[in-house]
């Protein structure tokens, strides 16, 4: 086989033949296809798109071009939930506990942030000594012991998607339905998965603010997901306003610790609740979803959630008394009020400009090598839809010093608009149910 016929295939809008994709990503990962010829054929399928089909077998092989994990020494059904991610989500880290908890395990292979957006590593980094970067013996002896283990992607899981998506990233060609849903559900997929949630969000904060564009994506990725036999349902949900208060690694930890113990906005704890009570769903562990809905909401008022995230800190070497002792993350030297100019209802007018604002301050990265300061953020204490009067208090600022302060008022100036009321979105505007 040579990587000219194959991209030549895709140019003139042909289909690819398994043999012909699995051929394809073997060989660059293998580095016999260079990266100009991977860059040719994902141009093509960008332009082209891909049959369902056709999607289907180029996921399947993107999840067998490295190792596969396996959990069944649990005798556990495995869940877990994708978010496409935005500005203050951190549900994954109360979520994950919550589940565990109530029965189901959770092998969570999360992302890093990048640009306006953070990462659930990055945040649960945040925990003095937390660590992510977990073997795969690591990852067994964490979920056996907890029912949740947080890693990150390893060199052997999905290396094919490792390098197609750092080719995407440097050529521009990340936007595209089929290559972001077969990048996602390969990584997913290759946790070894009963059920899975899909969270995808749109509104101005999201990867994809398009409504019509998040609902294919949704979609597209229900598709390949039940396809392959896993039991899927997405959410379309709303990232128009930041989720929850807090926007900042250790000050999404603070809030997340809050909705651990029952507490914290109601936002965080919907999405937590309704995502974790459809995983249970899914896995037979509830009847509906109002039963999955008690068993939920119990795990958190009761504690138990709150005990399980304990242990975990505990066996990825993070400082398990930051789960009762929030004081013991890292803080900022300090904290400025950002005040309403005028008087009128607060709307976001783009909300990608909010993760900007906190990247300013030293947390977020532009390159995936850039060091986060864990400390640094934004808590909101008035909600998008609310009245506001000028001079009234809108967020926090935690810097570092004045670090990047001018900067990150400026880009909160382009975020908001103080004027007309605008009506939020509905926190979910859609779900594809398994
Ligand atoms: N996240 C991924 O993992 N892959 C994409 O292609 C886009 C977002």
């Amino acid at each position: 086989m040579d990587a000219r016929s194959v991209v030549r295939t895709k140019r003139d809008g042909g289909q690819l033949s398994e043999a012909e994709m699995r051929w394809f990503l073997e060989a660059y990962v293998r580095g016999e296809v260079a990266d100009y010829q991977a860059a040719a054929l994902v141009a093509c399928i960008f332009t082209r798109g891909m049959t369902p089909e056709e999607l289907v077998t180029w996921t399947r092989a993107m999840l067998e071009s490295g190792r596969r994990l396996a959990f069944d020494e649990l005798g556990q059904k495995k869940a877990d939930k994708h978010s496409t991610g935005g500005i203050g989500d951190k549900v994954s880290i109360p979520l994950a506990p919550a589940v565990a908890a109530c029965g189901v395990a959770v092998p969570m292979i999360s992302g890093r942030g990048l640009g306006h957006t953070g990462g659930t590593l990055d945040k649960l980094e945040a925990i003095p000594g937390f660590r992510v970067r977990l073997s795969e013996d690591e990852l067994h002896r964490v979920i056996g012991r907890t029912g949740v283990a947080f890693g990150a992607q390893t060199e052997e899981l999905v290396p094919a998607d490792r390098k197609l998506y750092q080719l995407r990233d440097a050529t521009g060609l990340v936007e595209s339905i089929p290559l972001i849903a077969s990048s996602i559900l390969s990584k997913k997929l290759a946790e070894g998965l009963d059920a899975l949630v899909l969270d995808v969000k749109f509104g101005s904060g999201a990867f994809l603010p398009e409504v019509e564009r998040g609902a294919e994506l949704a979609r597209v990725m229900l598709g390949i997901a039940r396809s392959m036999g896993v039991a899927a349902t997405a959410f379309h949900t709303a990232m128009d306003r930041p989720l929850g208060a807090a926007v900042g690694h250790a000050l999404e930890i603070a809030e997340s610790l809050e909705c651990l113990a029952g507490g914290g906005p109601a936002d965080l704890r919907e999405l937590v609740v309704l995502q974790g009570a459809e995983m249970l769903r899914l896995c037979g562990r509830a009847d509906s979803l109002a039963d999955g809905r008690r068993q939920l909401g119990e795990a958190l008022d009761s504690g138990r959630a709150r005990r399980v995230f304990e242990l975990v800190v505990a066996e990825q070497g993070g400082d398990p008394r930051v789960v009762t002792d929030p004081a013991l993350l890292p803080r900022a030297s300090h904290v400025d009020p950002w005040k309403a100019q005028t008087s009128g209802f607060l709307a976001f007018r783009d909300l990608r400009e909010v993760g900007w604002a906190a990247a300013a301050l030293g947390g977020g990265r532009a390159r995936i090598e850039d060091q986060i300061d864990p400390a640094v953020g934004l808590v909101w204490r008035r909600r998008a839809g609310e009245r506001v009067e000028a001079g009234e208090l809108l967020c926090e600022i935690h810097h570092q010093g004045g670090r990047g302060l001018e900067a990150c008022r400026a880009r909160l100036s382009a975020a908001v608009a103080i004027g007309e009321h605008v009506e939020p979105q509905p926190l979910v505007r859609a779900s594809w149910p398994g």
